[in-house]
């Protein structure tokens, strides 16, 4: 048993947050002068050391299980200890405990505050040595972060016990260090009372995830620094607030002052520094507010803060003595920028704003939630690149490092409380056990995170019921900082959208909502989606669709697509493979299989398909036809013109580039339209469109210049049904394809469809799309599509060798919800590549290919993108369609109707639902390429709505016609 602490045992004990724990502030240094804080290296200073690196561990399962001896000055040596990296998850670190992904569900049996049996405990240790020149100060440990809870032993000795597995814990352990060599001990639960309220969609990790490091303050110093910085709109004036709250091993003496000043970054000063008393002692204890000093400052015509203009100032505070001596200097930077909600929607610096957002997870496939700055910094420059300028946190504070590169890159943030009690949604937050430790958790976060100018909105956590603990931290923060509004979507689940949870939340942000349901929105408050649009596989359907809501209804102002990453976890796999591991492949129960890989990239930042759709439906520029002769541009963003962006155009007849030149365009300034003629002149052929789009003139941090950024196309002429025009044909398609021309009207579920590896789900508990569960019971995926419509299938075989071929499907009324109607055929080995006249470049869908652009597209044969394999690769909209092999190609050219929906890859349908896993696909010599007439959309019904009526691939008549042309390539 653990010395002190064993018998307490406040890991189970839901109401105790903390023992010992020093107040949370912003991360601050101390530096001797001005030059090192404006340079803020942590490491220049004589008072820090990381102790980030190697430390001693060992592994028991549970806490009562530890023995005196593993934490003991002398310590515990022996076969037992290993060493482990800190920062790190032991899970991730091939210790015998590994990663457990459950959803809603409690990994183990409640009912609050239960505990399981096997709660694996470690004990991380290390020495470390406190130099001379420290004697006299205050020696504080900092943990960044330890999943689920944490005690810290110094020297044998109980410090400190904290719990929130986000944010940081700091301990005063002078009193028990001493000159030269100490020992430290962290003895971290994977799972306490508080589990209970971390209860999000991720992998239940373990350990010391975050930075660690011990600091020397000095006997006087300052222990918070406050920035409150705020822009008057009207005049452009910078407001700006600093509270320095002095702390040390004394309260201070008379004399001690604190300097302050804002200079821009390059050091230039604003204004007159302002020079404010420490009140020093309790003369009055009545009217005493502490040791805080709070200097305020106008400053005339600041560049404000703006995702788009992420402009940054400084703040130095210095700390001077009585003898009028600089004891130390803190910076802080800044952003002016004021954000409000006025007449029912989100302003930042007095403009409405669009939410082009996405929510984001600390996760590395092999880190866990180790996270560098360079992950950090590749996830927000891949974010920016695809246009999107808003990031929720979902669902608790992320490493401190993330929000200063939103600061520092121009992004929106909804900052939120590590509060998720979804397994028990309808008691927690009524409960009175866990009352502070709702509190501690959201005001903590806006104790550490108030400087940031990103952070635009505090969210009270995910998924947690609405009752008084939610009410009591709103309050709390209301207080405490009225320039932000409030974020909590399941007060307005529970109380609804129009006057509902308005203690609780400025903003109505519900999750997976239709879009006919936000379309009809009428409330007073901004209608912001806080989760969208599932990511999960093939997956984001209707996305545009949104938009054209969003864009079109007063209030609507955007949203958060779920989610980012998928989150998959590089391993060998039950099947002997490395690849990246879902849920129960570490052979945990219970837990949620696939439902972690639901992200826009895949787990080492790849783009799925859809991240193509997502960066055009958030381009900050748009164009659309404006009657016959004109085209109306729109600039969405709220702070700047387009000068930064190259605007060209190309006119395409028949997918050939005819004309093209550089587009002239008028000023247009922030959230304004210019309607301008048509750059061409309108063609008199059929099928022709005109494509704009949009680069960058100059490098930004996290693209090169020459960047798209935007582009739209405009259709002039419509196609017609085309006449076919005698090729050389080299031979029969006959001789070249492997098999017949069948019909097809199947696909491999994709986890909208339903769960194929989760088939409970859907079938018993109703979760997801229903889809799959249809075709499973007619037997669409085994027996043959023939049997279940009637197919006429005709070939005429023409004078050059091409083929014609002539189809008309009746799809029967009992098949309401088809995936395709189409035909399948095989090609030989060899053909690798695809050439297309139709939508691309990338994997397009029905209702996922607004953004991808009519043209002439080559590519090799698609590599199957989702972890879970499922039907991919379809080019939506194609005229024709060619697979390029060895010396041959084959083309197939649609003629009736003028296009196809065309896929070429190296699986069939079956091959792609027998696999469980990305690794357990072998690709085919052969190529299997499917022409469709109608291909059902892929919506998002693994979470949310699935398809509309109009992506539905009903019962009816298809006929459709095509050539087969071989020619030699
Ligand atoms: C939401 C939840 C997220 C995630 C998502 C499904 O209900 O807030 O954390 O679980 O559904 O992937
Ligand atoms: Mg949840």
């Amino acid at each position: 048993m653990l010395p002190v602490i064993g018998e307490l045992r406040p890991w189970a004990d839901p109401s105790v947050t903390a023992l010992h724990r020093l107040p949370m502030r912003p991360p601050t240094t101390a530096f001797p002068d001005r030059a090192a804080a404006r340079a803020d290296v942590r490491t220049d200073s004589a008072f820090w050391r990381s102790l980030d690196g190697r430390w001693r561990f060992r592994l028991f399962d549970h806490p009562d299980r530890v023995p005196p001896a593993a934490i003991r000055l002398e310590g515990d040596s022996g076969k037992h200890w290993t060493t482990l990296a800190v920062p790190g998850n032991w899970t991730v670190q091939g210790v015998d405990d590994h990663p457990r992904y459950t959803n809603v569900q409690m990994p183990f049996d409640g009912p609050p505050p239960r505990l399981p049996d096997h709660n694996p405990t470690g004990v991380y240790r290390r020495s470390f040595t406190i130099p001379r020149g420290w004697s006299g100060r205050q020696i504080v440990l900092h943990l960044g972060g330890a999943e689920s809870v944490h005690t810290v032993f110094v020297n044998g000795r109980f410090a400190g016990y904290g719990s929130d597995s986000r944010l940081a814990s700091e301990y005063d352990i002078t009193g028990h260090v001493a000159r030269g060599r100490n020992e430290l001990a962290v003895v971290v639960s994977r799972f306490s009372a508080h589990s209970y309220v971390e209860d999000q969609d991720q992998w239940w990790m373990a350990g010391l995830h975050r930075e660690v490091f011990i600091e020397a303050r000095a006997a006087v110093h300052v222990h918070t620094l406050r920035c409150d910085a705020d822009l008057r709109v009207d005049d452009g004036a910078g407001l700006l607030d600093v509270t320095a709250v002095v702390g040390g091993t004394a309260p201070p003496a008379a004399g001690w002052k604190v300097r302050v000043f804002a200079e821009t970054l390059g050091g230039k000063r604003l204004g007159k520094a302002q020079v404010v008393s420490v009140p020093h002692r309790f003369v009055d204890p009545y009217g005493f507010r502490g040791h805080g000093v709070t200097a305020h400052f106008e400053i005339a015509d600041v560049s404000p803060w703006s995702a788009e203009h992420p402009n940054r100032y400084r703040v130095i505070a210095e700390l001077v003595d009585p003898d009028g001596d600089v004891a130390e200097v803190h910076a802080q930077l800044v952003g002016f920028r004021h954000v409000e909600i006025t007449d029912g929607d989100l302003l930042v610096n007095g403009k409405r704003v669009w939410i082009f957002g996405v929510n984001r997870h600390d996760h590395h496939p092999d880190r866990g939630k180790a996270l560098t700055l360079d992950d950090m910094r590749a996830d927000l420059y891949a974010m920016r690149g695809l246009n999107i300028t808003a990031v929720r946190c979902s669902h608790y504070p992320n490493d401190p490092r993330l929000l200063d590169l939103c600061d520092e890159i121009g992004m929106y943030v909804i900052d939120e409380a590590n509060i998720e009690s979804h397994a028990y949604n309808s008691s927690l937050a009524d409960d009175t056990r866990w009352r502070s430790t709702w509190l501690d958790r959201g005001a903590r976060m806006v104790e550490r995170d108030r400087n940031h100018p990103s952070v635009i909105m505090w969210s009270l956590g995910n998924e947690s019921g609405y009752g008084r603990n939610h009410d009591a931290l709103a309050g709390w923060i209301r207080e405490a900082d009225p320039s932000r509004p409030l974020h909590y979507e399941d007060a307005i689940r529970q109380c609804g959208w129009h006057d509902g949870g308005r203690h609780a939340t400025d903003v109505v942000c519900p999750m997976y909502a239709t879009i006919a349901d936000i379309a009809a929105y009428e409330g007073d408050r901004p209608l912001i989606l806080c989760e969208y649009s599932h990511a999960m596989g093939n997956s984001n359907g209707s996305l545009a669709d949104y938009w054209d809501a969003i864009t079109n209804s007063p209030h609507l102002q955007g949203g958060f697509i779920w989610e980012w990453k998928d989150h998959g976890i590089r391993t060998t796999l039950p099947n002997g493979r490395i690849g990246f591991a879902y849920g129960g492949q570490f052979g945990e129960s219970p837990h949620d299989g696939n439902f972690v890989a639901d992200g826009l990239m895949s787990s080492d930042l790849v783009p799925h398909p859809a991240a193509h759709e997502v960066a055009w439906v958030y381009r900050p520029v748009t164009v659309e036809a404006a009657g016959r002769a004109k085209l109306r541009v729109t600039n969405r963003r709220a702070f700047s013109d387009l000068d930064d962006l190259v605007a060209r155009w190309e006119l395409l007849v028949g997918g050939t580039v005819i004309e093209s030149g550089a587009l002239t365009l008028p000023p247009i300034p922030a959230l304004s339209s210019a309607v301008i003629p048509l750059p061409c002149e309108r063609p008199d052929d059929a099928d022709a469109h005109l494509t704009v789009t949009f680069t960058q003139v100059a490098d930004t941090q996290w693209a090169p210049a020459g960047h798209f950024v935007a582009w739209d196309q405009v259709e002039l002429r419509r196609l017609r049904r085309r006449r076919i025009a005698g090729a050389a044909s080299k031979g029969a398609a006959a001789d070249v394809l492997t098999t017949p021309v069948e019909l097809a009207l199947f696909r491999a579920p994709i986890d909208n469809d339903g769960f194929k590896l989760m088939p409970e789900l859907s079938r018993r508990i109703g979760v997801g799309g229903t889809a799959w569960v249809g075709w499973e019971d007619a037997g669409l995926h085994r027996l043959p599509a023939a049997d279940f419509a009637d197919h006429e299938h005709q070939i005429d075989v023409l004078e050059d060798g091409s083929e014609l071929h002539h189809h008309r499907v009746v799809v029967p009324d009992t098949l309401t919800d088809l995936a395709r109607v189409g035909v399948t055929f095989r090609l030989p080995a060899g053909f690798d590549s695809v050439r297309w006249y139709g939508r691309g470049p990338v994997e397009n869908y029905p209702d996922r290919n607004r953004g991808s652009l009519l043209g002439v597209w080559e590519a090799p044969v698609d590599e199957p993108p989702y972890l879970v394999p499922q039907e991919f690769g379809l080019r939506t909209d194609c005229r024709w369609f060619e697979m390029v092999g060895d010396g041959v190609s084959v083309r197939v050219e649609a003629f009736d109707p003028g296009s196809l929906h065309c896929s070429a890859t190296h699986f069939t349908q079956a091959d792609l639902l027998a696999a469980a896993h990305e690794t357990d696909l072998v690709p085919r010599d052969e190529l299997v390429v499917h022409l469709d007439v109608a291909h059902r959309g892929v919506g998002t019904a693994s979470c949310g709505p699935d398809i509309l009526e109009q992506y539905r691939v009903s019962p009816g008549t298809y006929a459709f016609s095509y050539r087969i042309v071989v020619t030699a390539s």
